[in-house]
């Protein structure tokens, strides 16, 4: 399907945050762009950001001067709609209102041609509801652009029950022609990004809420360790507790209180609290004048072992057999019994990679005295921390020895309480499940929810890749363990995750 010719002409209603950015990015893409607003000053300053944001790419080199000047001139601000009734594709961005959107797309339809197409960037509200009112609702998708939409390479293609495949696959093209990573994605609530990201903060309230780390310490763990441009709390912090709680509720109410999308008491408590973070001076961390932001817990250093044994293979935990090496300790290589995860024998302490259950269920359940499990991380050869807890009789010695020879290899170590998954594990198993249970239902490919959450979010890797690597069958061990651990809903596995455990066939080829 061919891409909107730049001869179409582009109109966007609303000129706030996101409204100036997509005519920004449809302009800058050669389309002449109406922009109109109710109030005449949001369209001043849209315009205003926008010349400000092209000069900004002229002084970094990154756009001719003469480029930026036509740019501007294919803008044009409107405050009748009727100055904009020749356009081929109008995008609204207005208040996020079902009702005044609808009557807005009614006001659109009377205006626009026949073949015009109409386009929602909601973040949170149904295409199909939308949709639902109008004579042609067929013409009607989603257009969902992330802030800044400039430079968010994201746009999810949204499609209500009654969108024309032609009309999601013309936006398709048009967002990609704009230079766009696109995705599509079926009308249900929070589309990809913002339903699989759920867990992202999710899973760091839990571990939280238990009092089994503080936040910068699990910010270290999700940003150091699994390579997150930010931890789930210097991110809500960012948002604006008002902001994701909102968002967290309006997932959950629309999946008719699904469990596996509860909200967190503690965030409910920042809202009503006024502590929005950033915005307000106060959230998870202090922004006052003056304010220091708090460290992650960092254990002090012990004593190395001159040598190690590697009992099989530590999964993808085993660059750090060979960064051990490199730091000059010695490592003697054994096989595992067959059929068990290996570890790494530290002393008398056992090192192994978490499997969703407590290191003190996991050191009953196989009759060890002194185990150290390892959390997730993006990559075990540069990790530049790693985070660890162990069983509740693990002797100090033991432990001492685990952490001093780890340090050896240059890795900061963390200690979290013994809480199940650990956290960049049962975050990253939680996201996977979602991304999972997001394909079985249709909503989007595996291919596009690994793009969307990439692209969307930056996330280091796709949550369905990274199933991938850690292997499925680890993935649904974990989430199953989760579940017998706490006997809760939210951590169902997906059928489709249980499905392919069984089959050992993997989301990408
Ligand atoms: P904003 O508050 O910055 O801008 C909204 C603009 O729409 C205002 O300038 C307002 O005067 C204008 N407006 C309100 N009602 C109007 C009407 N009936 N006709 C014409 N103009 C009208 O809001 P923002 O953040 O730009 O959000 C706009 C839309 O984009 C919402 O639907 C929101 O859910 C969605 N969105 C927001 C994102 C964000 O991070 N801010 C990200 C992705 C989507």
């Amino acid at each position: 399907m061919a891409a909107l010719d730049r001869k179409v002409k582009v109109l966007v209603i609303g000129a706030g945050a996101m409204g100036a950015g997509i005519a920004h990015v449809a302009a800058l893409a050669g389309h002449a762009v109406y922009l109109y607003d109710t109030r005449v000053e949001a369209i001043d300053k849209g315009l205003g950001g926008i010349a400000k944001d092209l000069e900004f790419l002229v002084s970094k080199g990154k756009l001719e001067a003469a480029e930026r000047d036509a740019t501007m001139a294919r803008l044009t601000a409107v405050t009748d709609l009727a100055a904009a009734s020749d356009a081929g594709l109008a995008i609204e961005a207005i208040v996020e209102n079902l009702e005044i959107k609808q009557k807005l797309f009614l006001q659109l339809e009377e205006l626009l041609g026949a073949e015009a197409i109409l386009a929602s960037n909601t973040s949170s509200l149904s295409i199909t509801a939308m949709g639902a009112p109008l004579a042609r609702p067929e013409r009607l998708a989603g257009v969902h652009f992330f802030n800044p939409a400039p430079r968010m390479k994201l746009v999810e293609i949204v499609s209500g029950l009654a969108t024309d495949r032609e009309v999601a696959n013309t936006l398709y093209a048009t967002a990609k022609a704009w230079g766009k990573v696109v995705v599509h994605a079926k009308s249900t609530p929070g589309f990809i990004v913002n339903r699989v990201a759920r867990p992202f903060y999710a899973e760091g309230l839990r571990v939280l809420n238990e009092c089994a780390a503080e936040p910068a310490t699990i910010d270290a763990a999700m940003r150091e360790c699994c390579g997150f441009p930010m931890g789930p709390f210097e991110l809500m912090d960012l948002i604006g507790h008002d902001v994701n709680y909102a968002v967290t509720r309006s997932v959950f109410d629309a999946y008719f209180g699904d469990k596996r999308f509860t909200p967190s008491l503690i965030q409910q408590d920042l809202v009503l609290a006024g502590r929005l973070g950033r915005k307000s001076g106060r959230g998870f961390y202090d922004y006052g004048a003056g304010a220091e932001k708090p460290l992650a817990r960092t254990e002090a250093n012990a004593s190395a072992e001159r040598s190690v044994t590697a009992v099989g293979s530590l999964g993808v935990a085993e660059p750090l057999v060979a960064r051990l090496e490199a730091a000059g300790v010695g490592v003697t290589r054994k096989a595992a019994p067959a059929g068990e995860a290996g570890w790494l024998e530290i002393g008398r302490g056992r090192l192994m990679l978490s499997d969703g259950r407590t290191a003190t269920c996991r050191a009953a359940e196989e009759g060890l005295s002194n185990l150290v499990l390892l959390d997730l991380c993006l990559d075990y050869a540069t990790t530049p921390r790693l985070v660890l807890t162990r069983n509740d009789h693990c002797g100090l010695g033991a432990w001492n020895a685990v952490v001093g020879t780890l340090q050896q290899a240059g890795v900061a170590v963390s200690r979290i309480d013994d809480i199940a998954g650990m956290i960049g594990l049962r975050t990253v198993a939680m996201l996977a499940n979602e991304g999972a249970d997001a394909v079985l239902q249709g909503i989007g490919s595996a291919a596009d929810i690994d793009l969307a959450m990439r692209f969307g979010t930056n996330y280091p890797k796709g949550p369905l890749a990274w199933a991938d690597q850690l292997g499925v069958r680890l993935v649904a061990r974990v989430l199953r363990n989760l579940g017998a651990h706490y006997g809760e809903e939210r951590y169902r596995v997906s059928p489709l995750i249980l499905r392919m455990s069984h089959s050992g066939d993997s989301f990408h080829d």
